[in-house]
């Protein structure tokens, strides 16, 4: 267990007078969090806008909107709709540009206290390395995260489906910035682990583990896509086993840290992730249900840390099991008291 107090969510008391003081703090290569609970690119505007709902000085890590070179107006409406279990989207990097970024958006999220975790992306290696040394510097931003993942522009994927592709763009940011980098990998490939290697072996301090899988939502009457774009990026609950299965997959095969996104929506499947190997997580989707979300699972997390015997995230790491007995299926697994 560790001992004081030194940043603003790092260290929590479950509020359970048997429970100890559990040490939320997690390093993702050199990138040290006060705790694992980041929220996801694109769910959560640029911090501010969600200031009125949630503590945002208390979450991990904010990540803001995925950010390019010059502005982009993003893809024609239809850009989000509902499924059974998640949300289809083809938003296509709506954003007002770096300038606009630095200018307007940043001084706020700085001074609020979260690290921030900038994500961007550019057309094609140069453009990713100018924005990296653009970015280089500037006060208030904790570490870069590559968004070449994105599946609603064109050339999005290319940096996430090519392992040599992977490994030299992050290799030409990390020659371009001394922040801490993500990847952050696309799950619309059959072998992710020989990408995450790319991302490792270019420098990467850590993947982050997953972007949207690729689908489509049909009006058979219309016989029409509902998205304007035609196909888009599903997220949400139904995306989860396949996001946990990539988190497991790397966790198996490489020794970088992992930061695990794809639908967190309760204390349990943050448990899942962190068990499974993550060593932070993203909360996407679940802000647009309920966009106290992450503060409502932060405050969730020392118990359930404590319920797995441990005295810190860290230690539960990674700890999933692959011998022995399987886990029982049934209701003793869940916790049942956090559902949204
Ligand atoms: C409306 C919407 C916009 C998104 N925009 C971005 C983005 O700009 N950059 C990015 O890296 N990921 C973006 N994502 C992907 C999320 O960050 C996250 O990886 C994905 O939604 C899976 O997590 P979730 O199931 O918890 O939402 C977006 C997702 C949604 C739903």
């Amino acid at each position: 267990m560790s001992s004081t107090v030194s940043t603003p969510g790092q260290i929590r008391h479950s509020g359970h007078p048997d429970v100890p003081e559990i040490d939320l703090a997690v390093d993702l290569g050199r990138l040290r969090l006060p705790n694992p609970v980041m929220v996801a690119s694109g769910t959560f505007g640029y911090g501010k806008e969600m200031a009125g709902f949630v503590p945002v000085e208390r979450i991990g890590g904010v990540v803001p909107k995925t950010i390019t070179p010059l502005p982009r107006k993003g893809n024609r409406p239809w850009r989000t709709v509902e499924t059974s279990a998640g949300l289809l989207n083809s938003i296509g990097l709506d954003n007002d540009g770096v300038e606009a970024f630095v200018e307007k958006q940043l001084p706020w999220l700085a001074a609020c206290g979260a690290p921030v975790v900038v994500s961007i992306a550019g057309a094609n290696q140069d453009e990713f390395i100018a924005l990296a040394s653009r970015l280089d510097g500037v006060p208030g931003i904790a570490a870069l995260e590559l968004n070449i993942s994105c599946p609603n522009v064109s050339h999005g994927v290319d940096f996430g489906t090519d392992p040599e592709a992977c490994r030299s763009v992050v290799a030409g940011v990390r020659n371009a910035t001394s922040l801490p980098i993500l990847a952050k990998l696309t799950p619309n490939v059959t072998d992710i682990v020989s990408v995450a290697r790319g991302a490792a072996d270019g420098g990467a301090d850590g993947v982050t583990l997953v972007n949207t899988c690729l689908g489509i939502v049909v009006d058979w009457r219309r016989r029409r896509p509902l998205l304007g774009n035609g196909l888009g990026g599903l997220s949400g609950p139904a995306i989860k086993p396949i996001a946990l299965r990539c988190v497991h997959q790397v966790r198996q095969k490489l020794d970088i840290p992992i930061v695990g996104v794809g639908g967190i929506m309760t204390i349990d499947d943050i448990m899942e992730f962190l068990v499974t190997g993550a060593s932070a997580v993203q909360i996407g989707t679940a802000n647009f249900a309920d966009p106290t979300a992450a503060a409502r699972l932060l405050d969730a997390l020392p118990v359930a840390v404590a319920e797995a015997g441990a005295a810190s995230v860290r230690d539960v790491v990674g700890t999933l099991r692959l011998d022995g007995p399987q886990a029982t299926c049934g209701e003793e697994n869940k916790r049942g008291d956090e559902t949204p």
